[in-house]
């Protein structure tokens, strides 16, 4: 792990994702991170914790994700399939960042239950207790009822695009992240494109998701904004802020 986050710094700084970003004291705040033990939730926390934010990572099974993640978090039991747990979970935070996902088709944890329904409850608890920012991570082409996913996968995009409406009409302070195909190769090796509309096979490192995910969090030039983040696989890199900006607002 030593060697990837000595890396991804290294690569940081010859490609230009510069995260000194026009963002609030980064001291004594606090981050819940929901889908944290997951491919991608598990490079946010690191990456969080490195920039200095109190990190709460939670997870379905916190000895089990404690085990397979490594590192010092204080994981807190949160199940997104009832209220009582999401209600229980969610406190005594500043921000809020999703890298969950249903993991089954059709059932208890499917996409209605997951990605729909416990994220309304996440985000109507995170609205209440005033969180300051809520950062989604949902998927390109979120909201589209004639995509094949949905036959494959229980409607998964109908019912993330559900959760994305949900929370641009909720009043909190919002970024969505729409993730194309994740992989798992290491991030930092291509350049990372933020974009408003595009469509076809977009790819993107789940090492890079999270490296924009966390650079968007409390971001003035983040806020109100739905995007899709790609790899490209040459170019120039420009910078995420840069880039942010000329993001439109929903
Ligand atoms: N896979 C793709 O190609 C793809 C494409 C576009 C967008 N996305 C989105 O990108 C994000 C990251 O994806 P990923 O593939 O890196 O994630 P992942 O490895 O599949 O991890 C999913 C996470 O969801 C959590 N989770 C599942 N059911 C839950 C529940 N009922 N309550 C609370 N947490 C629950 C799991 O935590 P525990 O098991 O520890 O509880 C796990 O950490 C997700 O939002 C996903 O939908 C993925």
């Amino acid at each position: 792990m030593k060697g990837t986050i000595a890396r991804r710094n290294f690569l940081f700084s010859i490609i230009g994702l510069t995260l000194a970003t026009p963002v609030l004291s980064q001291e004594n705040q606090t981050v819940l991170v929901v889908g944290a033990s997951g491919g991608t939730g598990r490079f946010i926390i690191t990456m969080l914790q490195e920039r200095g934010y109190e990190v709460v990572p939670t997870s379905r099974n916190p000895e089990r994700a404690a085990a397979t993640v490594g590192g010092s978090f204080n994981w807190r039991r949160m199940d997104l399939t009832s209220r009582e747990s999401v209600d229980g979970a969610v406190r005594d935070v500043d921000f809020v960042i999703t890298a969950h996902g249903a993991t089954e088709a059709q059932g208890r944890n499917d996409p209605e239950q997951v990605d729909w329904i416990g994220t309304r409850y996440l985000i109507d608890v995170a609205k209440s207790i005033g969180v300051k920012h809520y950062v989604m991570i949902s998927a390109a082409s979120a909201g589209n009822p004639d995509s094949p996913l949905n036959e494959r996968f229980g409607n998964v995009l109908i019912w993330k695009g559900r959760a994305e409406d949900h929370l641009r009409s909720s009043g909190l302070p919002y970024t969505i992240v729409r993730g194309p195909g994740l992989r798992d190769n290491p991030g930092g090796q291509k350049p990372i494109v933020l974009e408003q509309g595009g469509s076809g096979r977009r790819l993107l490192e789940r090492e890079d998701l999270a490296t924009v995910t966390v650079a968007v969090l409390n971001n003035e030039a983040a806020m109100g904004k739905t995007f899709v983040a790609r790899n490209a696989d040459d170019g120039a890199s420009i910078e995420l802020q840069e880039q942010l900006q000329g993001l439109l607002p929903d």
